[in-house]
């Protein structure tokens, strides 16, 4: 369906990209901050680690709650007010948190902010997805992801400085506060800029405002042509788009996009990601580096790794296909994690060069993520599900992803005491070996295929991993 010479985007396209994906921005810096913030706010409150737990995951299950009002709050206020919502909450969120007097307050103010990273990771990927012309569609959705590691290094840059450098009131490092508060000045910037993006032209339409949908189409200037296509490709889709909840009781189709949607998302969490980017410093601390600054510096390296990595999916996805790319990165991750396992294993102050091996085992795990799941994962959750059930689908592979993140954050410090360092990680590399055998036999290969071949495909009741030919 792509014209055959695409016309050049206007740069208010890009200016609608940059600043929806922004919320991928935010999402990453709440990911990011904890694990700076942890060490200094666990001695100030006093709190065991189970409570340290607790806190990092309070704000994934907001994010859990966050994805399920998102349906209804996206669908009644639309995507761009929906949107604006969440930032409202993300500099609310993040000064309550920077003041919160104890580990109470600060669990329920993370809650509160969760819902903030859960409207904005749910709605922010479909404001993109139904406002980009088709051609840039599945760029637009990495630059999220993108946008998210970039989120999350900034974070770590940041958490760095206050943690070490910053002299503030006399007092040099350990300002956990400003690292949690310091997150309202990009949200209100978020904010000022979400004001100025159109709404959503496929909400206009459901909405019944035609006019005012092709009056967007015609400020972000794309050529006539693909304004037509665009505009019948939305009334095709409204025809059948109401009724995700009535197709999810009669067909069975849809539930097995559904069943692998969530599979995915779980597949992506249980890789043991955020073991990382929650928890890195304690990480470094087992590898053998105890000073405060190589560890924010080292969880800094990883934010930076996750960053570049991610570029290899933008590369490539297109190119090679996303299976190639999904086995490769699973097969690194995999092998990493095993060895980061053997290495925690044996006598680390005996040989402390092993720890230096294993913090590498660990960043080549980061790179196998952010080729392969970070950012592919979000793009075949994307385009899995029938048009008419698109919304719902994504609420149950989102809401997922957030169920299985909060889990890995409570349960990692757990794990670490009563099943040992090395032992965790063996764990989660297990899996990851695992889940080849996944991508095997349930994950189809999308690159090129139109989505209404994927939906046809699906409905005919292909196997899954057939639904992309
Ligand atoms: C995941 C997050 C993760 C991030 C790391 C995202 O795709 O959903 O849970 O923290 O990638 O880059």
């Amino acid at each position: 369906m792509n014209s055959p010479t695409p016309a050049k985007l206007s740069p208010i396209v890009y200016f609608i990209g940059f600043t929806a994906a922004l919320a991928g921005l935010l999402f990453g810096l709440d990911i990011g901050v904890i694990s700076g913030a942890q060490g200094f706010l666990q001695k100030d409150f006093a709190v065991s680690d189970h409570v340290l737990e607790i806190i990092v995951s309070a704000l994934l299950w907001g994010a859990f709650f966050g994805t399920l009002i998102s349906g209804i709050l996206s669908n009644k206020l639309g995507r761009r007010r929906a949107i604006l919502v969440s930032a409202v909450i993300f500099v609310l969120g993040s000064i309550v948190c920077s003041m919160a007097p104890n580990a109470q307050i600060l669990i329920l103010a993370r809650f509160f902010l969760g819902i903030a990273v859960g409207v904005a990771s749910f709605t922010a990927p479909l404001y993109l997805s139904e406002i980009s012309p088709q051609r840039v569609r599945g760029s637009m959705i990495s630059m999220y992801q993108l946008m998210i590691t970039i989120g999350i290094v900034i974070a770590f840059l940041s958490n760095t400085w206050l943690a070490t450098y910053a002299t503030i009131g006399g007092v040099t490092g350990g300002h956990w506060r400003l690292m949690l508060g310091i997150i309202s000045i990009p949200a209100a910037i978020m904010f000022l800029g979400v004001i100025f993006l159109p709404e959503s032209p496929r909400w206009l339409f459901l909405k019944g405002y035609k006019d005012e949908a092709i009056g967007v189409f015609h400020r972000m200037r794309l050529p006539d042509d693909d304004i037509q296509r665009e505009v019948i490709e939305i009334e095709e889709s409204l025809r059948v788009r109401q009724n995700g909840f009535s197709m999810l009781l009669e067909n069975r189709n849809f539930r097995r996009a559904i069943g692998l949607g969530i599979g995915l998302q779980i597949i992506q969490q249980l890789t043991g990601i955020n073991v990382v980017m929650y928890y890195a410093p304690r990480i470094f601390d087992i590898a053998g580096y105890s000073s405060t600054a190589h560890q924010l510096w080292g969880t800094v390296i990883v934010g930076v790794t996750n960053v570049l990595a991610t570029f290899i999916a933008i590369a490539f996805v297109d190119r090679l296909g996303r299976k190639p790319i999904m086995y490769a990165g699973f097969v690194v991750m995999g092998i990493s994690m095993v060895s980061v396992g053997l290495l925690f294993n044996m006598d680390l102050e005996k040989s402390p060069v092993l720890g230096t091996w294993a913090i590498g085992a660990l960043l080549l795990f980061i790179i196998g993520f952010a080729m392969s799941a970070g950012p592919i994962i979000w793009v075949l959750c994307a385009e899995i599900f029938p048009l008419s059930g698109r919304d719902l689908g994504v609420t149950f592979s989102t809401a997922t992803n957030w169920i299985v993140n909060a889990i890995v954050g409570q349960t990692f410090l757990t794990l670490l005491s009563s099943f040992g360092n090395g032992n965790t990680f063996l764990l989660y590399g297990g899996l990851n070996v695992l889940f080849v055998i996944f991508f095997l036999f349930f994950v189809p290969e999308t690159k090129g295929v139109s989505l209404e071949k994927i939906e046809t495909n699906l409905l005919a009741g292909k196997p899954l991993r057939k639904i992309g030919r």
